[in-house]
Parts: C-alpha cells; structure tokens; sequence
C-alpha cells in the first residue's frame, strides 16, 4: 500500500512514520498542499492523506482516481474542504477523523474568553512597552456571570465541563440536547440563551442552517456588551454585522479562532504581504478582539490523534473493506 501524505508538517513527520510502520505502509510525502498542481505527486499511490488547507475538487478528485487512488483520507474533523459527491461517485471512498481532541478545543476557548474578560491582549502590549500601569484593567469574573454555550457536542460538552468549573451560571442550546450537559447547564431556546447570556460560546457546526447565525437581527436580542466567542467555524458570523456591533459596543468583545474567507491567510506567515479582507483587518485594530488562527485544536494529543486514527482509517478500509469514520454521501 502506497500513501502520498499532502501537507505533512514537521511536528506530523515523526507520528506518520510511526504509524507508516506499524501498518506496513509505503509513505511518501510533501509539505505541498493537494491542490490540481500538486494532485499529479498521488499518481501510483493507493492512497492520498490530506490536511485542512488541501482542496479536493471534481477535478482534483479525477487526477487523482486516474493515477490510482483509491481512498482519500482526511486528518480532519471537517469535510468541507472536500467535494464529496464526486470524489464518492468516481470510487474512491473518503474517512475522516471526527474527534481527535475536543478538550484541545474547549481549553483554547476558555483561555481565550479569560483573555476578554481580563484584558489579556492589552496588558501584555502595555507590559512590553514597559508599562505596568493598571488603569482601564479591571476585569471580571466568569463565575458572576452567564455563559451560554451553542452546540453541547464533543467539543462544546468538554467546554460545558470547564466552564461549569468557574462556578457561573450555563446555559446552553443544542438541536439535541445532551443528559450529561443538562447536569451542569440549563437548555433552553436559542433565543433565551441569546437574551440572558453575558458570555456566547458557538460551538455548533456550520450547517445551511447555523450558516451565519449570528447577524444584525440576532445579535439585537442579545444583552447590550455581550462578549462573542467563536471556536468552531467562521461561516457561524456575519461579518459586517458583528464588527458593526463592535464598533457601536452593542458588542463588548469578540474571541476568534475561526472567520469566513480565512483560507489565503490563515497559519499562513503574511508578514509584509497583501491580506485581502479588510473586516479581518478592521478586527485586528481593535482592543477588545482576540485572535487565534485556527490553531485551537493544535495540541500534542491532537497532532498524534489526526495522524494515527486517519491511518487507522485506511488500515480498516483496506484490510476490512470498511471504516466506521467513512464520509457518506451528505
Ligand atoms: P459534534 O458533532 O460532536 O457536536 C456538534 C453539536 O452541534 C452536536 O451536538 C449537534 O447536535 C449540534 N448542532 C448541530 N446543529 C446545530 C444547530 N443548528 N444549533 C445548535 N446546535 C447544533 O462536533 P464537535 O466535535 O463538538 O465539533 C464542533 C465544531 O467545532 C465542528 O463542527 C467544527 O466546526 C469546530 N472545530 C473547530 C476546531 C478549531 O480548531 N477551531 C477544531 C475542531 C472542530
């Protein structure tokens, strides 16, 4: 079994010869995203492995069923980097890697609100420029205040667990409610958790229906201040509408790891080069916004996770025909 690895980073190699090895697989690799430049490095091997930043068209997919691949497999929870229709329909079946570390998610996003709520950003550009003044610093506390988290999957049921550790009040939403999260959170409609919540946590997918969710008409049921955070997926915000609400305070901060239009920048080193996206940029300016690049699952458990199930993946799918992570037909 021959596998071309797209995308392979440093902190990956070593995970993926091991694993190469214990399976008894041929590894070849390139730091080269899979893209219709780069889909010609498949060509022999059985198998591609792709990363997030790839992009797997109707015409990539052919290129890479002409030079003999047969399965596809994503180090990925998220699919939509993908055109699963037609990679399905030319034969060649495609698995992902559903959870390889919700609590890496879940910890990153309270760090991140414990930045908002402390002025974390601040108090380290004060601090390098040798100012220890602490005016304007004063923060508060997540347990005197109310945290509605969107979404109790894996991820948002791990966050439910840490931030039901600051003692606040919780409240959450979820199409289908969880009887674990309801021992420590209270469901309740959207709308509710949007008018009592001081905090809003988004940890749900981006679906046709979570698709920019949050917009001028929702965030005006929301309290006067609220502090926004978004792990999960950019397409969960209308843009426009939540820097306007930040401009106008109707927003008191935003938590970001994820924003729509991120694929030319993100984890990317843009230094001295053009950024297309001037709310991104507009964001950047402003005090009480944090940023992370996508990295919230970026942890050592994770990075060994999405390497080792997706080779678990192709181990099953070849030695059984099957693979219980395969990605269906939506
Ligand atoms: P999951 O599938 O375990 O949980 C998703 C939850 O959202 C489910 O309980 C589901 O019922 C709920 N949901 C679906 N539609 C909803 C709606 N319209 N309203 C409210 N809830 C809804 O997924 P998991 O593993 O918890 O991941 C959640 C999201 O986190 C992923 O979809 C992905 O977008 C994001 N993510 C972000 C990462 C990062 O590095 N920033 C890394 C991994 C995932």
């Amino acid at each position: 079994m021959n596998v071309m690895i797209y995308g392979l980073r440093e902190d990956e190699t070593a995970y993926a010869r091991a694993y190469g090895e214990k399976f008894g697989f041929t590894l070849h690799s390139s730091h080269e995203i899979l893209k219709e430049s780069t889909a010609h490095l498949a060509k022999g091997c059985d198998a591609a492995m792709i990363s997030v930043s790839c992009s797997v068209n109707a015409k990539v997919a052919k290129m890479l069923r002409d030079g003999g691949v047969r399965y596809l497999l994503t180090r990925s929870a998220g699919i939509d980097h993908m055109d699963v229709d037609s990679i399905l329909s030319l034969g060649i079946q495609i698995a992902n890697v559903p959870a390889y570390s919700p609590n890496a998610v879940s910890e990153h996003t309270v760090m991140m609100t414990l930045e908002l709520l402390r002025h974390g950003l601040e108090q380290q550009r004060r601090i390098r420029a040798h100012d220890f003044s602490i005016e304007g610093m004063c923060g508060r506390e997540i347990h005197n205040l109310t945290t509605g988290i969107v979404g109790t999957g894996r991820i948002g049921g791990a966050a439910v667990e840490n931030f039901h550790g600051f003692g606040g009040k919780l409240l959450a939403y979820d199409l289908y409610p969880s009887e674990k999260v309801s021992k420590m959170a209270t469901y309740l409609p959207l709308e509710e958790v949007y008018r009592q919540s001081d905090i809003l946590v988004f940890l749900c997918p981006l679906t046709p229906q979570t698709y920019h969710m949050v917009d001028q008409k929702t965030l005006s049921k929301m309290k006067d201040g609220v502090l926004l955070v978004n792990t999960s997926r950019g397409g969960l915000f209308e843009w426009n509408d939540v820097l306007q609400g930040l401009e106008s305070g109707k927003v008191g901060g935003l938590a970001f790891d994820v924003i729509e239009g991120e694929r030319p920048f993100v984890r990317k080193d843009m230094s001295g080069q053009r950024i297309d996206h001037p709310q991104f940029l507009r964001l950047l300016e402003l005090p009480n916004v944090v940023y992370t690049t996508h990295v919230a699952f970026y942890t050592d458990e994770a990075v060994e996770n999405m390497v080792g199930i997706a080779f678990e993946n192709l181990y099953h799918f070849y030695t059984e025909g099957k693979c219980s992570n395969s990605v269906l037909h939506p």
